[in-house]
């Protein structure tokens, strides 16, 4: 296209201000960024309130009232380089999330203390120049036609609610201003954006205080939270449905973790942790994510895996599958056992039952089990304290809590989690296993290799437990029939 602007004579040099391109590209001359900034249809984007605005304000509000007096500051981080030039996709911090719902990289929540009281909450993030300058096209960190547009400054105003929203240029300043958090007394949560860290001196027993704090305020589940992780738990559901299509025909663990993946990407953000598609005595690693084995017919396949939804809430469902449709003996006598320890221990959440009480449960019904099975002598023994032979073969807790992060609430204090008791709006985990490595002589020859994990996700109500993941098949009879009509199913379509 020829423009007065590509006609003038003008120097072939980048522009001073204009980030440098990757050692592949090329600079633009200056008269191409002038022609770029012009001939631009005016916009006036529609910007709407973020679902949950009520929420996420209540919990800015909650956390205001913890901290009377003190300038708080809650950053969500930044991209993570995953090699070279090219980075991982970006998820947000999830304490920032959990006050604003905003998803954008770099931003940084501060809550101000105002004169009478209270808290004015500020945004900062980063501005959308829109055509006002080259970065649109120059920068390809943030440009927009790099990496779409950044909401901008009003705009993010008006979507999260807050009473302002500022430009990131100007937290550099904002920061250095509270004097080191002594001139002004302030809280950082640290350990997310290295940028802000170092704007603010630590004070590492009041900055952790912050930290404990907006955990401790994730412990118990609004209804919006719970009903998003309902809606986790059904899209898990469908992920599982997708891997048994596929295990029909399917070669490798890499294809289960495919296959599955791609409905958390249809229907979520991403997968709320690496998926565990572990079959054969790779089962008996916990946390088998290298999913580089080939599936082979007769064993069982534990798949460990969670859709995250948008609004990045996650479930954490585990499901062990016979490979080729039905278990063997001695893979159902590994299993009901699991089974029957996961269903008792279901049974003893309620409220005022201790977080541990699962667990206590579940793990006396499985030594018991292995007594019977002649792997352990005594279950007395072994469930002893000093001993606790048990876990050798049972290798975990039962619970933790979910959220927001597949391990949820990380940073509570001992008594209020792991010592404290289960209160209605809760939602954890239960997750017995039994693990029988390959190479273990303590345990019958015929059962070596066998790895069984049952997971389902449960919220603690008000007279005792809701499991989200009921309708996911539990029992032998119910699994084996369950993939049996999911390929029935498969087979009438291809029809
Ligand atoms: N889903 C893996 C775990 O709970 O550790
Ligand atoms: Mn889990």
């Amino acid at each position: 296209m020829r423009t007065k602007a590509s006609r003038q004579k003008t120097p072939i040099v980048p522009s001073e201000s204009t980030p440098k391109p990757a050692s592949h590209d090329s600079a633009a001359p200056q008269a191409l960024l002038d022609f770029m900034l012009t001939g631009w249809k005016e916009r006036r984007p529609k910007v709407t309130k973020v679902k949950g605005a009520e929420n996420f304000a209540a919990r800015r509000k909650a956390l205001s009232a913890a901290f009377p007096g003190e300038t708080l500051v809650i950053p969500t981080g930044h991209e993570k380089v995953r090699a070279n030039d090219t980075n991982y996709r970006f998820r947000p911090g999830t304490e920032f999330y959990y006050l604003t719902g905003n998803v954008e990289p770099d931003c940084v929540l501060v809550l101000e203390p105002k004169a009478g009281g209270g808290h004015k909450d500020i945004l900062f993030v980063e501005p959308n120049p829109g055509r006002s300058d080259a970065t649109f096209y120059t920068d390809r960190n943030k440009g927009e036609l790099w990496v779409g547009a950044r909401l901008g400054v009003q705009e993010s105003e008006v979507r999260f609610g807050v009473d302002e929203a500022r430009g990131l240029p100007e937290l550099p300043a904002y920061l250095d201003g509270l004097g080191g958090g002594v001139t002004r007394p302030s809280r950082v949560l640290r350990g997310v954006s290295s940028q802000v860290d170092h704007h603010v001196r630590a004070q590492h027993a009041r900055d952790r205080e912050l930290a404990v704090h907006l955990s401790e305020m994730r412990l118990i589940k609004d209804k919006l939270e719970l009903r998003e992780l309902q809606a986790a738990v059904d899209s898990t559901m469908r992920g599982l449905e997708d891997v048994i299509e596929r295990l029909a025909f399917a070669q490798s663990e890499r294809e289960v973790e495919g296959v599955f993946n791609l409905r958390a990407r249809m229907e979520g953000n991403d997968v709320g942790y690496g998926t565990i598609a572990a079959s054969g005595c790779n089962a008996c690693v916990l946390h088998w994510t290298r999913n580089d084995a080939k599936l082979k017919p007769g064993t069982l396949l534990l798949l460990d895996a969670g859709v995250e939804r948008d609004t990045l809430y996650t479930a954490d469902i585990t499901r062990t599958l016979p490979v080729s449709g039905k278990f063997s003996k001695e893979q159902r006598e590994i299993y009901e056992l699991v089974l029957e320890a996961q269903t008792a221990a279901i049974a003893a959440v309620k409220p005022g039952n201790d977080f541990m009480e699962p667990n206590r449960v579940a793990m006396r019904i499985l030594a018991e089990g292995l007594e019977r099975l002649g792997i352990l002598e005594s279950a007395e023994e072994a469930l002893a304290d000093e001993h606790q032979f048990y876990k050798r073969y049972s290798l975990h807790n039962v619970s933790h809590m979910l959220g927001l992060d597949v391990h949820d609430c990380a940073q509570a204090r001992m008594e209020n989690y792991k010592y404290g008791k289960l209160q209605p709006g809760m939602v954890l985990t239960v997750e017995p296993g039994l693990y029988f490595q390959e190479d273990d002589l303590t345990v019958p020859a015929k059962y070596r290799g066998i790895g069984v994990r049952i997971e389902d996700d449960v919220a603690v109500t008000a007279r005792g437990v809701k499991n989200l993941s009921e309708n996911i098949p539990h029992t032998v009879k119910e699994i084996e029939g369950w993939m049996a009509s999911v390929w029935k199913a498969a087979k009438k379509k291809k029809r």
